[in-house]
């Protein structure tokens, strides 16, 4: 039995070797990321854009959510699993805030959560932290946030906002997250950030300086196309080959290959013989 990753290894992680992370949002997939060594596998609200078609990550809910995290957890024996807090989750108030995180690691299986943002939110996280919650902060481009930032927008371009993100980061700290994901900020910000916090950073599209990177499985494997960041290698292409394989078997249904004597089963012997004494 390997060991599981927890959040304390995440943390005492840091400066050592990198860090990897992917999203899942069903069984198969979480077992495929456990099987290929990723160190954690975070269950984003990203799943409202790649699984459900909504055009942001507003709208999914925390029942959702706990249905996918469920069934991530059930295929993840090693990888730390995260769940992604979803909007309005825990804006409201402390009390809900814990009341919900807690229901992902209660219900769920996972062993820890993400949440969006510094400011006010950092009582709810200093709250989770204290209720044994291990959170995973998340700053720059926060995605619960595209109202107020007018869109999918790299964040902290000037010093100024540099210094307020790095703030931030150590006010995450401060609050108890075990690590923090940066995303879409400049390459330069993103390694001084890391460079000023004592918890590992976790990039995507903040460039290579940060102590992990993570990105959306649909992303990886090229299987959504809707929405294309810069930052989002592809490692396969199997929404082409998914479609390909659809198309090879509709031709196959309509021209009577499939199913071929392979793929059917036969009568016990002698049965088919009496079958067919019946139908004369
Ligand atoms: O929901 C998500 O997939 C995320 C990652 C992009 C970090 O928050």
């Amino acid at each position: 039995m390997q060991q599981r990753v927890t959040a304390p290894v995440i943390a005492a992680s840091k400066g050592g070797r990198k860090l990897s992370m992917v999203t899942a949002y069903d069984y198969s997939s979480a077992l495929l990321a456990d099987e290929a060594g990723l160190d954690m596998i975070l269950v984003g609200d990203s799943l409202a854009m790649v699984v459900l078609g909504h055009d942001d990550t507003l709208s999914v809910t925390m029942d959702e959510m706990l249905h996918h995290v469920r069934a991530v957890s059930r295929g993840a024996k090693r990888a730390l699993v995260v769940a992604d807090m979803p909007f309005m989750s825990y804006h409201a108030g402390v009390d809900d805030a814990v009341a919900n995180a807690g229901r992902f690691l209660k219900e769920a299986g996972a062993r820890a959560v993400k949440v969006e943002g510094a400011g006010a939110m950092l009582p709810k996280i200093a709250a989770m932290t204290g209720a044994q919650i291990p959170v995973l902060g998340h700053l720059g481009l926060t995605p619960q946030s595209i109202a107020r930032m007018g869109g999918f927008k790299v964040q902290a371009r000037t010093a100024e906002a540099a210094g307020m993100l790095t703030a931030d980061a150590l006010a995450l700290v401060e609050a108890g997250c075990f690590a923090i994901v940066l995303e879409a900020v400049p390459a330069a910000v993103a390694a001084e950030v890391t460079r000023a916090a004592p918890v590992p950073t976790i990039g995507i599209g903040a460039g290579p300086g940060c102590d992990g990177q993570v990105l959306v499985y649909h992303d990886i494997l090229g299987l959504y196309d809707k929405l294309r960041p810069k930052f989002a290698k592809r490692y396969a292409e199997l929404g082409l080959a998914s479609r390909e394989a659809l198309e090879r078997y509709k031709a196959e249904v309509e021209s009577g290959a499939f199913p071929g004597p392979e793929h059917s089963f036969a009568m016990l012997a002698g049965e088919e013989a009496k079958l067919r004494e019946t139908d004369r």
